[in-house]
């Protein structure tokens, strides 16, 4: 699932690398899911899962600091778009989990997964025209 491949290149560099790393940690947990979950496995894929958590917000935070350096004009949609992922992301609660740790985890990691692939090829593709020029001519 988690496998990036040039489908969502941007072009961007800082952009392209810092997505790569999302994946990473999406493919860490994936694999770590086809394993036996045993206590400490699943402590493992919980705290990887924060650390996507993590990531995300940080890598959010490079977007929008390039919008805002740049006035990107339609920079208010594409943040819309972070902050009810992040509040998504902020609203899974893993105490919840109680039975079937693992189709839990699975059904999460497929939504997290489905989200991130769908945003990048359509909302980040949306700036790359705009974004690509003007950060060259730095
Ligand atoms: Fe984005």
């Amino acid at each position: 699932m988690f496998q990036w491949n040039e489908s969502f290149a941007t072009g961007i560099k800082k952009i392209d690398n810092q997505h790569q790393r999302l994946f990473e940690i999406g493919e860490e947990i994936e694999v770590l899911l086809g394993t036996y979950l045993d206590e400490n496995t699943l402590n493992r894929a919980i705290t990887l899962i924060s650390e996507l958590k993590d990531y995300t917000e940080y890598h959010f935070n490079t977007e929008k600091n390039i919008f805002i350096k740049y006035n990107y004009p339609d920079m208010g949609a594409h943040l819309v778009q972070h902050e009810t992922f992040i509040k998504y992301l902020k609203d899974i609660h893993m105490d919840e989990m109680k039975e079937n740790q693992e189709e839990f985890l699975q059904n999460l990691l497929n939504v997290i997964a489905q989200w991130i692939f769908k945003h990048i090829n359509n909302e980040d593709f949306k700036y790359v025209p705009f974004l690509k020029n003007i950060m060259l001519q730095d």
